[in-house]
């Protein structure tokens, strides 16, 4: 059982939330109270010993590096800004799917100059141009992206596309794919091993729903 040992679950609000509670659903695991009308931080499920954390997206491989959570569900897109050294990530939950993108105004000419670019991925679009050997200045913005090349803020953007909508309202154009996103699992490294028997249970279980849903080709 994966309730051996106390498991806190570090959880982002928002989409990643909506598409994550079906999933420990299946897995037997529900929030007491309404996560949607609840303004509670700290929910207690039917599982005595779990309870879930709600918090930014960004904020969850911290939680769980520090240990304040065990376990906790982020988008790839957060890990590969945070870094993913100081944690295990050993499932990719296959839900909130979307691609890492540039983007930018169609047929644009941006001259010999160091391009500029908007994005609050900061750590990808560096690792990106660098390895296309490509000169950029990085203008680190917190939301609305799109908004940077129509003003003239920057000439690309750096942004997650789901179904190009925001982009194509815009007036702008995917370019190059970065990476594609999905919501991972991740567990803290020292409760891997404390608690190892709870936590490989509730991975294990929440493995097979991820299969049940999305076979693994063979
Ligand atoms: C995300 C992303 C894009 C949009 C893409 O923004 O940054 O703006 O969704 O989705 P689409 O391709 O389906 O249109 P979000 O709403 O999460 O807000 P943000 O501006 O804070 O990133």
């Amino acid at each position: 059982m994966f309730n051996d040992a106390p498991l806190t679950i570090a959880l982002p609000k928002g989409r990643i939330f909506d598409e994550v509670l079906p999933r420990l659903a299946e897995i037997g695991i529900h929030a007491l109270d309404d996560p949607h009308h609840s303004r509670k931080l700290i929910l207690a499920t039917n599982r005595p010993g779990i309870k879930l954390v709600l918090i930014r997206a960004s904020d969850v491989p911290t939680y769980v590096e520090y240990g304040a959570a065990d376990l906790g569900v982020v988008g790839k897109d957060v890990l590969m800004e945070h870094g993913g050294d100081g944690l295990y990530e050993p499932l990719d939950l296959g839900i909130a799917r979307c691609r890492m993108m540039v983007a930018g105004i169609p047929n644009a000419d941006h001259g010999p100059g160091r391009l500029r670019i908007a994005t609050k991925f900061v750590r990808s679009a560096e690792r990106h141009f660098a390895a296309q050997g490509r000169q950029v200045e990085i203008i680190k913005l917190y939301g609305s992206m799109e908004l940077a090349p129509l003003v003239g803020l920057a000439d690309l953007i750096v942004d997650l596309v789901e179904s190009g909508n925001t982009l194509k309202a815009n007036g702008l154009v995917p370019l190059e794919q970065i990476a594609n996103i999905s919501a991972r699992l991740v567990i803290n490294k020292a409760s891997w091993k404390t608690k190892h028997r709870s936590v490989t249970a509730l991975l294990e279980a929440l493995r097979r729903v991820v299969e049940r849903v999305q076979p693994v080709p063979t």
